[in-house]
């Protein structure tokens, strides 16, 4: 697929074709028939699950995404100049799940003032994200070289051409959490893989606080979140033709302490039967019983530093807020 921005062409290249249909079936299988029940989080995101993600990420309560913006505003400089100060050597810059890279322009900026020559190679499994990402980087930043891979970088982990000067790659966004500890470390260490001594990682998490500041985030006040939730039903009745009342599920939040994690679940409000004819299914819930839908796993210093170690990584140096809220922090490859 070939695109253009005003400044400059790139060619936007897809790994493996992706079937939602089959994929959806296959996890309503795997996640209904048991207990306790569940679905996978990227399920959340369809276009109006997408749609509903970018409202809660302007919400007063859901601090996660402003607060990793305002970091790299403050430290941007300071994050490129800790990857190598070799300024004659040319930087890589590859982000896992890009979307439409809203935040990184303040980065690559950055990059361009420290760096002759920046690369950016965005992956994401949304090619419409993809072109909206190079587009504003190309109009913005014209000198940044574009290499958009199309790719779910958990199935198909990117794979790095060997390159002549530093990799810095991205995973911002605390998308990290939305994975359990083991799934993470398969995600870090594939990429730790492809990255060579003097490369780094610049990984973003959100951190542990007080219950009330994380409750408030994931249960917002005016139920942007809970139709986000529950849009999840909607896809279904959509896309597998299953007969869900939405009306008779409610969006529920728990903080995990053991795990660490806030939980998202859809709590059934009466005993009911649920028909999916995609999928051949029939369940029945009891009232009160929930399908968790979504894991957002938050991080201590010990935790972190354990899952960097465990995938290869040493962390070099970690920037926060005032509040400690969130963390971006470099890990390099030695
Ligand atoms: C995308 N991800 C990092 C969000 C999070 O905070 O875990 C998804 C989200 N779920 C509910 N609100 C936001």
């Amino acid at each position: 697929m070939n695109a253009t921005t005003d400044f400059q062409i790139f060619e936007t290249k897809s790994l493996a074709p992706l079937d939602a249909r089959e994929a959806l079936i296959d996890e309503v299988w795997r996640g209904l028939r048991k207990r306790p029940r569940s679905l996978v989080p990227w399920m959340l995101y369809d276009a109006e699950g997408s749609r509903l993600f970018e409202c809660i990420t302007t919400l007063p309560e859901y601090y996660p995404m402003r607060t990793e913006r305002d970091i790299l505003a403050s430290y941007a400089e300071e994050i490129v100049t800790a990857v190598g100060s070799d300024y004659s050597r040319p930087l890589r810059l590859l982000e896992l799940g890009a979307g439409t890279a809203a935040k990184t322009g303040i980065l690559l900026r950055a990059a361009t003032r420290l760096r002759n020559e920046v690369i950016y190679f965005p992956v994401d499994v949304s090619s419409d994200a993809l072109d909206a990402a190079c587009d504003s980087i190309g109009c913005l930043l014209p000198d940044v070289q574009l290499q958009p891979l199309v790719a779910n970088y958990v199935t198909h982990p990117p794979k790095l051409e060997r390159f002549g000067g530093n990799t810095l790659a991205m995973y911002i966004g605390s998308s990290i959490g939305n994975f359990s500890p083991e799934e993470a470390r398969i995600i870090l260490r594939n990429l730790r893989s492809q990255l060579r001594t003097g490369d780094a990682l610049l990984l973003g998490t959100d951190m542990v606080k007080d219950v009330a500041t994380l409750m408030r985030a994931y249960d917002d006040r005016d139920g942007v979140t809970a139709a986000f939730n529950l849009n999840i039903l909607h896809r279904l009745n959509r896309d597998l033709g299953a007969n869900f009342d939405t009306d008779c599920f409610r969006h529920r939040v728990r903080w995990n302490r053991v795990q660490l994690r806030i939980e998202m679940h859809l709590e059934s409000t009466c005993d009911q039967c649920v028909d999916i004819p995609a999928a051949e299914l029939s369940i029945q819930f009891a009232a009160f019983e929930t399908i968790h839908t979504e894991s957002s796993y938050k991080f201590t210093q010990k935790t972190l530093g354990a899952l960097l170690e465990d995938a290869g990584f040493t962390i070099k140096q970690s920037w926060t807020d005032p509040r400690r809220l969130y963390a971006l922090t470099l890990a390099v490859v030695q």
